[in-house]
């Protein structure tokens, strides 16, 4: 055979070789760039060339030798980590680390932390109760008449548990979590300062401005000589460093079945500086809260002297601080998911 098609079989084998496995690829090795290779006895036989193609004929090798090297280079890299009988896997230790994109928290849970922060600089300490609740630390407990409304189907999911129509036995999802502290007066003694933070939920039709769950920071504080001074005091503090040190608090006469005499609290709007604007509806103020003095029954309900303790509690939905916060109109948008929405929060902490 002559030279010249020795070079082009050896090279359609080198172009037409694949391999499977370290093993091929090292016979490979052997036979085109081993010691005793077939690209060298190509060299050998340049010899018998005529001296005026020596020059061609050496290229031709020397490119074949060069595209052989490249071809086992290629394989080398492949190969490795794939071997099918030891199937070892090589790690390159070197390589940089895959960029992993950073999560956020949701808006909801930077508004808790923070109102948990403020309360803990003046000692309240938090505590969590279950979200199915019975009818004592939901209703009773917290002296709900047996009729009360807020018991009504038309607001508290029941998880019926006996069909006997007893409602004590009922269990429902709580309304609000008040039922924690409710739990907590039972099992410590005063002096009390805890917050409780959780979801609560009530059967209202989805829309822009309700949900069938929400979000709840509740507060009390049970001692000796508590006065409705240090309530307003402290919700003048939580107002001050929630929405700045201008700030101020109104209170309104309301009604809650736990705490008397009771009110409802706004905060001087945020958004307009109290000027009037269309969230403020042009009062200037904000609805942010209920609370009250705990009502003595409620004391008593749970074994504590009503003659020698008072206490003070309140309760606030964490997506309305929200809303105020970052004028998020919408009480969906928390729940939905929606990437877009939630990335927003990515610098937040
Ligand atoms: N539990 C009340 C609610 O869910 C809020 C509240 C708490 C009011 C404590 C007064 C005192 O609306």
């Amino acid at each position: 055979m002559e030279l010249k098609e020795k070079i082009e079989e050896i090279k359609q084998e080198v172009e037409t070789f694949s391999a499977k496995s370290v093993d091929e690829v090292e016979a490979f090795r052997i036979k085109y760039l081993g010691s005793k290779n077939k690209i060298k006895d190509l060299y050998a036989e340049l010899k018998t060339v005529p001296n005026e193609l020596k020059k061609e004929f050496g290229q031709l090798i020397n490119g074949l030798k060069n595209q052989t090297q490249e071809k086992f280079d290629g394989f080398k890299d492949s190969i490795q980590g794939n071997d099918s009988k030891s199937n070892q896997k090589s790690i390159d230790l070197t390589r940089p680390a895959e960029q992993i994109a950073l999560g956020s928290r949701h808006p909801l849970a930077v508004v808790k932390n923070e109102i948990i922060e403020i309360f803990k600089r003046i000692g309240f300490v938090v505590s969590e109760g279950p979200e199915v609740e019975d009818d004592w630390h939901n209703f009773s407990a917290l002296n709900f008449p047996p009729e009360h409304p807020a018991r009504d189907m038309q607001d508290t999911f029941f998880i019926e548990t006996s069909d006997d129509g007893d409602r004590s036995k009922e269990m429902a999802l709580r309304t609000h979590t008040s039922s924690v502290q409710v739990r907590v007066m039972e099992n410590s003694e005063p002096p009390i300062r805890t917050i409780s933070p959780g979801r609560v939920y009530r059967n209202e039709a989805i829309s822009a401005r309700a949900h069938c769950f929400f979000h709840q920071v509740e507060g009390l504080y049970i001692d000796t000589d508590v006065s409705f001074a240090d309530l307003k005091q402290t919700l003048l503090y939580f107002a001050q460093e929630m929405f700045g040190e201008k700030a101020k608090i109104r209170l309104r006469p309301s009604y809650f079945p736990f705490t008397e005499p009771s009110a409802e609290v706004d905060v001087s709007c945020t958004i307009c500086n109290a000027k009037g604007c269309n969230v403020c509806k042009y009062t200037g103020w904000l609805e942010i809260l209920g609370c009250g003095m705990v009502d003595p029954n409620v004391l008593e309900a749970a074994n504590i002297d009503s003659k020698k303790f008072s206490g003070f509690a309140f309760g606030m939905g964490i997506e309305r601080i929200a809303q105020l916060k970052y004028r998020v109109g919408d009480l969906r948008l928390y729940s939905e998911n929606d990437i877009r929405f939630l990335n927003q929060f990515k610098s937040a902490h």
